[in-house]
């Protein structure tokens, strides 16, 4: 076991402050990319599909000077072929870094537990912690200061909702979310998501009505109603979810030139229309490059290289 490494398994592992210094850090990496990473390597160990996670993390390493290698799903068989803690060590001696995208939280956690080097999130069932920085790093670039900024999530409660409430909070954002029941947030994100927007002075409200949640919101959020592992809850998911699209009579009722946000791939016509990702308030693409930064000061960051980016 090692307690040495610092890792980014769950967004709550970042402290508000971190959080802010995180958005500064990758801010300032991507208007002046520079070499802190030379020489280290990142593993991507993917357990599930990926197309920005996996490129953004590549050419973030690689405007930090430093390099990557892609483990694809099926090629390592993480406690299948191999034990988790045996995987974890083995790849310890290689590189310097891992971004893991696999099932259950207990997955990461367990390989982090055995992991002498940082071990980054790169999407589990229960987080995305990557994508609600780089969701956030896309609204400060726009807005600047995002105290008081309202956001509101619009469906599933489940990896990306987490990781957005509990970065939104840290950050001192009006963050709101409608689900419907029985799809809301695990009730530990809702209570650690609370405390912290006591401390930030931020706000969390949790509603079953999308047009309550939207009313006056200054950028609307949605993500598919059917993650990767639930496909074969697709149909009853359908249903539950009918009424939570990110459509224009949301858009019609959230703040003027509200943005409309999706961490993609978007099912056009099931949680989002076309016309609203199409729109020129949508920032969906801005929100894919920022990746690109997010997870580069990430690294950085867990690399203790924070310190040298100028
Ligand atoms: N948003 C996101 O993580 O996309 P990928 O699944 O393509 O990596
Ligand atoms: N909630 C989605 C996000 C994909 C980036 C999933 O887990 O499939």
């Amino acid at each position: 076991m090692h307690q040495n490494a610092r890792h980014l398994l769950s967004s709550a592992d970042i402290t508000p402050a971190e959080t802010v210094h995180l958005l500064d850090l990758a801010l300032r990496l991507k208007r002046n990319p520079q070499p802190v990473l030379a020489n280290r390597q990142l593993a991507l160990l993917f357990e599930k599909p990926s197309l920005r996670t996996r490129v953004s993390f590549q050419v973030a390493m690689r405007h930090l000077g430093g390099e990557t290698i892609y483990l694809a799903p099926q090629e390592v068989g993480l406690g299948e072929r191999e034990a988790i803690k045996d995987v974890s060590r083995v790849l310890a001696r290689y590189v310097d870094v891992v971004a893991v995208r696999t099932f259950g939280q207990e997955i990461v956690q367990e390989y982090a537990e055995h992991s002498s080097i940082p071990v980054v999130n790169a999407l589990t069932n229960e987080e995305h912690p990557c994508q609600a920085l780089a969701d956030l790093v896309t609204l400060q670039e726009k807005v600047g200061s995002l105290k008081g900024f309202s956001i509101a999530f619009i469906g599933d409660g489940n990896n990306v909702a987490a990781s957005l409430v509990l970065t939104a909070t840290a950050l001192g954002m009006d963050m709101r979310m409608a689900a419907p029941k029985g799809y809301g947030l695990p009730e530990a994100v809702i209570s650690e998501a609370s405390q912290r927007a006591a401390a930030t002075g931020g706000k969390l409200t949790l509603v079953h009505d999308p047009r309550e949640a939207s009313e006056g919101s200054q950028a609307l959020y949605t993500d598919v109603w059917t993650s990767m592992g639930q496909e074969r809850e697709a149909e009853r998911r359908r249903i539950a979810f009918a009424g939570y699209q990110l459509n224009q009579g949301l858009i019609d009722i959230a703040a003027k030139g509200a943005f409309v946000m999706h961490d993609l791939p978007a099912h056009r016509g099931d949680e989002i229309t076309d016309e609203a990702i199409e729109s020129p308030q949508s920032i969906v693409f801005d929100q894919a490059e920022n990746r690109v930064w997010a997870q580069a000061a990430v690294v950085a960051f867990l690399l203790g290289r924070d310190g040298d980016v100028a």
